[in-house]
């Protein structure tokens, strides 16, 4: 059954929402990769498990404005060889998508943003 696209932003849905996100990462011939050689496939592991709760956070942090994430996004990302603008398009498509199947257009439109705008900071930072 198709579930009701949600109306609110929390930290239960955005669990949900990443947690769905990175399953459908892992699974990209893509993108995938650089995630699995570094935590493997199986997100129910606890190093996916400590990833995706830093991710939770991050994204918290981003929409919610709270400060449980205290991290520094880019650093991970200079340590990353054969990352291209082609895997940061695809990481948004797939991010965008997974968006779409969670959240309503409005509340979308406010994460897809969010994202577009820390991947164009990135690239510009990686040099891509
Ligand atoms: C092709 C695009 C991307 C790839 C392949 C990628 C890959 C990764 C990987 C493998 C890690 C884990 C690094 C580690 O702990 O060893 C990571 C961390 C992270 N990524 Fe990305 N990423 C991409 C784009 C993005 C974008 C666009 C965002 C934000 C909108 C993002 C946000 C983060 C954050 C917040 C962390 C955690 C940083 C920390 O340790 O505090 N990433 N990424």
């Amino acid at each position: 059954m198709l579930r009701e696209r949600e109306q609110t932003v929390n930290e239960e849905i955005i669990k949900r929402m990443v947690k769905a996100f990175y399953e459908k990462i892992i699974k990209d011939p893509l993108v995938g990769p650089f995630f699995t050689d570094r935590f493997g496939a199986d997100t129910e592991s606890a190093v996916w498990k400590e990833h995706l709760e830093l991710l939770s956070n991050y994204w918290a942090m981003l929409m919610l404005g709270d400060n449980k994430y205290t991290g520094r996004p880019m650093r991970p990302h200079f340590d990353m060889p054969g990352i291209s603008r082609k895997a940061f398009e695809q990481w948004l498509f797939l991010f965008h998508e997974t968006i779409d199947e969670i959240y309503i257009l409005k509340i979308g439109e406010y994460f897809k943003n969010q994202s577009n705008d820390v991947a164009r900071r990135f690239m510009l930072n990686l040099g891509l």
